[in-house]
């Protein structure tokens, strides 16, 4: 081998060995980076655990639970919410039908009573009441609010709460004036949110279970309150075939104060709502 030989073949080994090194510099940058990765992965995922853990906590404190709520809306963003309600009930036929299918559904929905049904037929109440639906009150007698006096007013929106207060031991939250029929001394007296509606099925005109549900799928939106009347055997049929079109179209099923909570409204006295929007 000649000396130019030797020369060359030095280089290449040279060469060869740098390009070793930088290999092995390469791992002694890739393995922590990996490593790091990993770390930076799980770290995510613990975190992102300890965000749903909060969300169960409610009340520890005014700011924890603030932030707990925040989460808990965020988890629920953007799914698609309805809450159904009924009127003028209890009726034991229809009403007890109609509780049947939800427990069979699995859906909960919000029963707007009157004090003198709910007198006749406590029993019917009390399931609404156990069975975890929402009970609220629509007047005593299903008087139209507006064309009575102030006293009048307080009297009708007492003696249903009364009424119910004796059955389940609870006082109903929310109230829906009969008619949707409101004013400023409506407002004042009834002593409670008023929850009106956005989605009338009218099943009390067609008496028609076809078109309530026709009604009620093409005007549902996020957020809608769909209104129904309980005695009726044309709603209730409607009733079931609504839950199935609806939870088909994505939607969920709430009470009305789940519904008001998820989007971050707090109701208050005196005042009228139709809907809960995102
Ligand atoms: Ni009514």
């Amino acid at each position: 081998m000649s000396l130019e030989e030797q020369v060359k073949n030095k280089a290449v080994n040279i060469e060869k060995k740098d390009e070793d090194r930088k290999k092995h510099q390469w791992l002694k940058i890739g393995i922590p980076f990996v490593v790091l990765l990993s770390f930076v992965g799980w770290l995510t995922g613990w975190l992102r655990d300890q965000a749903m853990d909060a969300t169960t906590i409610l009340s520890i404190s005014a700011p924890m639970q603030k932030q707990a709520e925040t989460l808990y809306k965020r988890n629920t963003f953007g799914k698609k919410l309805v809450a159904l309600t009924f009127d003028d009930g209890p009726f034991p036929a229809t009403t007890n039908r109609l509780l049947d299918i939800l427990r069979e559904k699995e859906v909960r929905a919000t029963f707007f009573e009157l004090g003198t049904m709910a007198s006749r037929y406590p029993d019917v109440t009390k399931r609404v009441y156990n069975e975890k639906h929402e009970l609220a009150s629509h007047t005593m007698s299903h008087r139209q609010l507006n064309k009575i006096s102030a006293g009048e007013v307080a009297a009708e929106a007492g003696q249903a709460r009364d009424v119910i207060r004796n059955i389940t031991g609870e006082d109903p939250m929310l109230m829906r004036p009969p008619y949707g029929a409101i004013n400023r001394i409506v407002a004042g007296n009834v002593g409670a949110p008023m929850i009106l509606w956005t989605v009338d099925t009218e099943d009390w005109r067609s008496k028609d279970a076809g078109s309530v549900l026709e009604r009620a799928r093409s005007a549902a939106f996020d957020g809608a309150i769909i209104l129904m009347h309980d005695i009726y055997e044309s709603t209730v049929d409607g009733a079931a075939m609504v839950i199935d079109a609806l939870r088909e179209d994505g939607y969920e099923f709430v009470t009305v104060s789940e519904l008001a909570k998820m989007r971050g409204v707090e109701l208050r006295n005196g005042e009228a709502y139709g809907s809960f929007k995102p």
